[in-house]
């Protein structure tokens, strides 16, 4: 049965009022794909926390079990169906009276009412307009109505506001979505059909949302959009990203990192606000997606390699020392060997501190779907390893900066193979590992900011000593 999807944030407190009876129920989250599923993640669960329900780490625990699915490549579906699937046999905790199994996000807001046939353990699906409604539905299913659904159309307005409980897991980071959805439709991504048109929210609301944010001691923010760049636009006729990274900066929270920004949309303005505003962080994710500027035509990137490379100098001209990555896709429809050296050549000339490197995957209902793709497998395997050798070599070279160098570290926690040693981030967003001291326990040292020197770079990772320790 579908519901009439009419509720919204601002109506989310009644849902939950007379949902409450989600008292003493357990619940799992689990989110997949981008930063976006995450922070919809954090939401769910200060709702859900809401409505009465506890946190628990393993599904065979949960009396509600969340999904906030990706869709953006093939192995995200996949993964999603075989996690589900897992989930059938499985029995209530003991003593409850059944398992609820929510599936929402993006193949959520994709395949809607579809998914209960595809998957008969789902009882709740909901859209990614459709967030605040997810303790209410979750409630009727708990209580015993067979499943239920709540969907808007991805181009539906309405959202384009935090305003929702939010269960951080770390209170020292806070992610920080500046905008929603996606106006691009480059040709491979699917991301604007589940995601609907770009909203901004308000500037006073993001600035408002940091202050509180540095006031009770947080001391990083990312600030997320799809392209952060064009944030404004919709609301104001022309972007304010400039003038948004330069008030957050008066906030006083001590980092500001951001992403994603499209190369069309970096302007000298923000260039200039990021090397100006000590808080923003000397990084930045620069999707380039090829090399070839004829592949980038069929992908509607609307850039050019040379005004790429020319974007990148300017950025270098004001930032010397920053840290760059970037996201590239290998093996887009018809990408001949030439092309791909275009790609090689440009990683090579920029030298990268970090990508992120995919294989096209195939997305139905994109332009690109519906493009020629002949070229065999092996051959786009073989172009994507050495496409990752040659980001090994930048990504070593760029680490190499640091050595010996005193970075100021965020720490934000133990390493996962030893919880002996701490792991942070240093200002260009790489992984620090240090022995945590004699004596000492790691919550001492996690949500600060400190100063070490790094004796180690490798290709990942830094490795240092506390300065002063
Ligand atoms: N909006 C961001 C931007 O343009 O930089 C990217 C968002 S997307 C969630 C993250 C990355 O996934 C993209 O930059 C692209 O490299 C990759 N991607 C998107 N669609 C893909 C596809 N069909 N196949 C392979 N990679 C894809
Ligand atoms: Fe997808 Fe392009 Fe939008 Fe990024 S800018 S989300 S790659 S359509
Ligand atoms: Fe995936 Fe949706 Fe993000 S498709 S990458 S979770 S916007």
């Amino acid at each position: 049965m579908t519901q009439n999807p009419d509720q919204t944030a601002a109506s989310y407190a009644d849902g939950v009022s007379e949902a409450h009876q989600l008292a003493n129920t357990t619940y799992c989250v689990k989110s997949f794909g981008c930063q976006m599923n995450m922070h919809d993640a954090e939401r769910v669960r200060g709702m859900l926390e809401a409505a009465g329900s506890f946190p628990v780490d393993t599904f065979e625990e949960a009396d509600i079990v969340v999904f906030l699915t990706c869709c953006v490549r093939e192995a995200a579906d996949t993964r999603l169906y075989g996690q589900v699937a897992t989930m059938r046999t499985m029995p209530p905790r003991p003593g409850s009276q059944r398992r609820v199994v929510a599936v929402g996000g993006c193949i959520g807001q994709r395949d809607g009412e579809e998914l209960f046939q595809h998957l008969p353990n789902v009882d709740v699906v909901f859209g990614t307009h459709t967030l605040s409604r997810v303790p209410e539905l979750i409630a009727r299913v708990y209580h015993g109505q067979d499943h239920v659904a709540a969907l808007l159309d991805a181009d539906a307005l309405g959202e384009a506001s935090t305003d929702l409980p939010t269960h951080r897991d770390e209170e020292f980071h806070a992610w920080v979505p500046i905008t929603f959805g996606c106006n691009n439709f480059c040709t491979y991504c699917i991301v604007p059909y589940v995601r609907g048109r770009e909203r901004s929210r308000a500037f006073d609301e993001v600035v408002a949302e940091v202050e509180r944010l540095a006031a009770t001691g947080c001391k990083e923010v990312t600030l997320l959009g799809q392209n952060v760049n064009s944030y404004g636009r919709d609301l104001y006729g022309a972007p304010r990203f400039a003038e948004l990274l330069r008030r957050l900066g008066e906030t006083g929270i001590p980092r500001i990192r951001f992403t994603s920004s499209h190369p069309k949309d970096l302007s000298d303005e923000t260039i200039a606000a990021m090397a100006e505003t000590p808080a923003v962080m000397p990084q930045l994710h620069l999707a380039v997606q090829s090399g070839s500027t004829r592949v980038l035509k069929a992908m509607h990137r609307t850039y050019t390699r040379e005004q790429y490379v020319a974007l990148i100098d300017r950025v270098r001209a004001a930032m010397p020392d920053i840290a760059l990555s970037t996201d590239i896709i290998v093996g887009f429809p018809g990408e001949t060997e030439e092309d791909f050296l275009q790609t090689l050549s440009l990683a090579e000339q920029v030298r990268y501190a970090q990508a992120f490197t995919f294989i096209y995957s195939k997305r139905a209902g994109t332009p690109a779907a519906r493009m020629e793709d002949d070229t065999p497998r092996e051959v786009i395997q073989d172009r994507f390893d050495r496409l990752v050798a040659v980001i090994q070599k930048t990504a070593y070279e760029a680490n190499q900066h640091e050595l010996h160098q005193v970075v100021p570290v965020l720490f934000e926690g133990v390493s996962k193979r030893d919880d002996h040693v701490l792991t942070g981030r240093s200002p260009k967003n790489q992984t620090v590992h240090v022995a945590l001291p004699e004596g000492h326990a790691a919550h001492e040292y996690v949500g600060d900011i400190r100063d070490v020197r790094v004796d180690e770079a490798r290709t990942w990772y830094l490795r240092g000593t506390l300065v002063g320790a």
